[in-house]
């Protein structure tokens, strides 16, 4: 079956949540601050509706079979125009592929229409952040022309 990459529409916003609390599970095995709670799934919603907002940002969704099995979105934001050489910035914040249907180019085919979202928006770097020991990202991002920039460094003070 061929995957679709299309906008999400109100009615996929159900799936969309079940799918970004996947997400921040998955990202809870690479990060000790993270945790997921009854409220989550809505602060995560009202986080991306903010973000892509006034037509700044764009939420995809990957179908096979009229099913979503993946989604991506990102959105514009503004620098200071003394501090950095673009005020524009792309931010490419979610990204996920239901276990089941990875390595099947659905990641790929989403991360390339949001960067295609961007250059139609005239943004020149686009940032993204993954774990450092998420491989499969990591793979995907380069392949994609990303490079690494900061590196971020948590201590657990209870430890
Ligand atoms: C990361 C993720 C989105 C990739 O989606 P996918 O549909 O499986 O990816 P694709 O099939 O399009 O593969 C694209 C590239 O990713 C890399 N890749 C994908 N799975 C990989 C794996 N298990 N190990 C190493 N590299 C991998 C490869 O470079 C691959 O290119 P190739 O097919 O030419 O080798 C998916 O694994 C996922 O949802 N993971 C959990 C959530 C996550 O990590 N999201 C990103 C957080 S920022």
């Amino acid at each position: 079956m061929s995957t679709l990459v299309r906008e999400a529409r109100r009615q996929d916003w159900p799936e969309i949540r079940n799918m970004m609390a996947e997400l921040h599970r998955f990202e809870i095995r690479h990060d000790p601050r993270f945790l997921t709670d009854s409220k989550t799934k809505d602060v995560l919603c009202k986080w991306i509706r903010k973000g892509t907002s006034k037509g700044n940002g764009i939420v995809l969704i990957a179908e096979v079979g009229e099913k979503p099995v993946g989604f991506a979105a990102g959105w514009i934001e503004f620098r200071n125009r003394h501090l950095y050489k673009e005020r524009k910035i792309g931010r490419f914040w979610e990204l996920f592929v239901k276990e089941g249907h990875r390595k099947n180019g659905i990641g790929r085919a989403l991360s390339k229409e949001i960067l295609k979202f961007f250059r139609k928006r005239k943004v020149r770097f686009v940032n993204v952040e993954t774990h450092t020991n998420n491989l499969a990202s990591k793979a995907l991002y380069h392949s994609l022309g990303f490079r690494e920039t900061i590196v971020e460094l948590v201590a657990d003070l209870k430890k």
